[in-house]
């Protein structure tokens, strides 16, 4: 959710936190601070609401070459956006960033007894918590990890202090943290991103352990003082992949580059000779693979409705199988039942989002196989499930999920041929669907070519709407509901989606002119079902727009007609006209495309 950063070295700190939060901005956009020290224990603290830039105009005014500080970028769970509810929090000689809830905060306050609090973070109690152990007699990392003892919740902090102008000392429990080591230098980073172009060597924190960092060593151990041996790990370090290159917003570039991204997902894995998928990293024995009888994709937001179409693809390949895609924020509380045989599919792009790993820690504490899809290498989902697929989508930036999805699916596809081949299923019947996402990439490519600029003038005349209705039958129904996602969270128009067979089961009431309707018409045997749909919207004065691969003419106010060589997987090539049109229209209605409001990448916490 919120990201941090941390510098100790020879450079200027300020240059750096704020390069890092700029590229963290993305996980949280309401506030942002920076406090840095001198070798002298003097601290300069700056604070801003907004984006990264006003604290970026702030820091210009009163520059220092301080070599060692933290920053934060906030999306808030307690306390509105403002100046004194931003990161850092001091108390006493304490200054503290946090990401993550401290859900005991209100009993620990009571606790603390005579301490007068400016905000009404639960991070500024964890601050002087810390800051109330920290006697005399003790060095920071001892009052950290005292006070993190007392505490419920979940944290990826970063602390510096007046008596100590030299050391960062870090912790982690449920929220990300790594440290990137340079020559003389130690960086600290909530996503690896921010660490590119400083270094490609870096730990990654586990639940439970914390580290004491200087300019060039790091400290590793648990919280109770038990040395922790240290894993120094390669990460990427391509900074081209985390730029614009050209294009206004991420969001764009993200979609214009899904022909490339999911060339990447797919390469290696399909093996065209035998019309064959082969994922390595499963962990699965192929006698593993024939006995699955359930599969339970987990996901939230855009990866639970990548997972929901791969679902209908599954069920449609393997045929003897249940699947069943639960939303990880219910499914964590739910009495569920796992029978024998199941394994159990982790959708995340970002691999940090807090309710997929509770749901992944509780199905592998179940004794079930959990197998991670999983775009964000490194991250914690991924480090923790049984086996998995890396999406292989590259960093995606913008808030609005839209590279990931067509690689979640894609690669849920693979497996689903995978357990097919391994149960005997005819090779008649995979291969159609190993053909099929080899000329995805090349499909999509075509159509964001062809359809772009017919989009974005289309895009104009709907963004005067306040609803719409998306509707899509079998595999059109999850691209249908993705579509109402990107369109609701970028525009701010609201929309639903619905499976088009449940029209006049309640929705219909809802069609008057303040709607538009998105109807997804997929050449298949279900068109016919489908253009009885649009007929009954068209009979209450529906505005529809047909995306379609059909060349049936259809009676609606627009419609947007690409010719694919794609058969069962059309709708996902449709799927990317639902992008360009959420971009498009969010873009005439002057909205903040790659950081739309309320919003945050990487949902850490609960
Ligand atoms: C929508 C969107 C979100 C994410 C959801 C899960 O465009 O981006 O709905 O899909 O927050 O995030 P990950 O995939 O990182 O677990």
């Amino acid at each position: 959710m919120c990201g941090i950063v941390g510098y100790v070295g020879d450079r200027e700190a300020n240059n750096i936190l704020l390069s890092g939060l700029k590229r963290l901005e993305y996980r949280g956009y309401d506030s942002s601070g920076i406090a840095t020290l001198n070798n002298r224990g003097e601290v300069s603290l700056a604070r801003k609401k907004g984006k990264v830039s006003e604290l970026e105009d702030e820091l210009s005014k009163n520059k220092n070459s301080n070599k060692i500080g933290i920053g934060h970028t906030r999306w808030a769970t307690h306390g509105e956006p403002s100046e004194h509810n931003a990161h850092p929090h001091r108390s006493g000689d304490v200054y503290l960033v946090h990401n993550g809830i401290i859900e005991n905060y209100k009993e620990l306050k009571e606790e603390l007894e005579g301490h007068k609090f400016i905000s009404q973070t639960d991070t500024e109690v964890l601050a002087a918590l810390i800051d109330s152990l920290y006697t005399n007699d003790i060095i920071l990392k001892d009052a950290v990890a005292q006070a993190l003892k007392l505490v419920t919740g979940t944290y990826g902090i970063a602390v510096v202090s007046k008596r100590e102008p030299d050391t960062i000392v870090v912790a982690r429990s449920g929220s990300p943290l790594i440290i990137g080591l340079g020559k003389g230098e130690t960086f600290i980073a909530s996503d690896a991103t921010a660490l590119i172009g400083h270094t490609d060597q870096a730990i990654y924190l586990n639940d439970g352990e914390m580290a004491v960092c200087t300019a060039g060593a790091v400290d590793l151990m648990t919280l109770s003082a038990q040395p922790v041996s240290t894993k120094v790990e390669t990460i990427a370090n391509d900074i081209q992949k985390i730029q614009k290159n050209g294009y206004d917003h991420f969001l764009i570039k993200e979609i214009m580059e899904q022909p490339t991204s999911l060339r990447s997902t797919l390469s290696g894995r399909l093996i065209l000779g035998e019309n064959r998928v082969q994922l390595g990293g499963l962990n699965l024995s192929l006698a593993e693979l024939k006995d699955i009888e359930n599969i339970v994709i987990v996901g939230c937001g855009t990866a639970y409705y990548a997972g929901l179409l791969a679902s209908y693809y599954i069920e449609k390949i393997v045929g003897n199988i249940t699947v069943d895609v639960v939303v990880a924020s219910e499914f964590r509380y739910r009495s569920f039942y796992l029978p024998k045989n199941t394994v159990a599919l982790i959708v995340s792009q970002s691999g940090e989002t807090a309710d997929t790993l509770a749901c992944m820690r509780e199905i592998k504490s179940r004794g079930m196989k959990t197998l991670g899809i999983i775009n964000a290498v490194g991250s914690t989902i991924a480090r923790e499930v049984d086996g998995g697929v890396y999406v292989h989508a590259g960093p995606e930036i913008s808030v609005a999920s839209t590279k990931a999805f067509t690689s979640q699916a894609s690669v849920m596809i693979m497996f689903g041929i995978q357990v097919a081949q391994a149960k005997g299923v005819s090779l008649e019947k995979t291969s159609e669907y190993v053909k099929e996402l080899n000329i995805l990439p090349k499909e999509i490519e075509t159509v964001l070519k062809n359809h772009r600029n017919e989009i974005e003038e289309l895009s104009k005349k709907y963004s005067k709407y306040d609803h719409a209705l998306f509707l899509g039958r079998d595999t059109s129904f999850p691209v249908a509901l993705e579509g109402a996602l990107k369109l609701k969270e970028i525009s701010y128009i609201h929309a639903e989606a619905y499976a088009t067979g449940e029209l006049k089961h309640g929705p219909i009431a809802l069609i008057d002119n303040r709607f538009f309707e998105i109807m997804i018409m997929n050449d298949d045997w279900l068109i016919d079902k489908s253009s009885s749909g649009l007929s009954e919207v068209n009979a209450r004065g529906g505005h529809v727009i047909v995306l379609t691969n059909s060349s049936k003419k259809f009676e609606c106010e627009t419609t947007v007609r690409i010719k694919t060589k794609n058969k069962l997987l059309a709708p996902i090539v449709l799927n990317v006209l639902q992008q360009l049109f959420a971009y498009y229209v969010s873009l005439a209605k002057g909205n903040e495309v790659d950081q739309p409001r309320n919003l945050a990448k990487s949902v850490t916490v609960e």
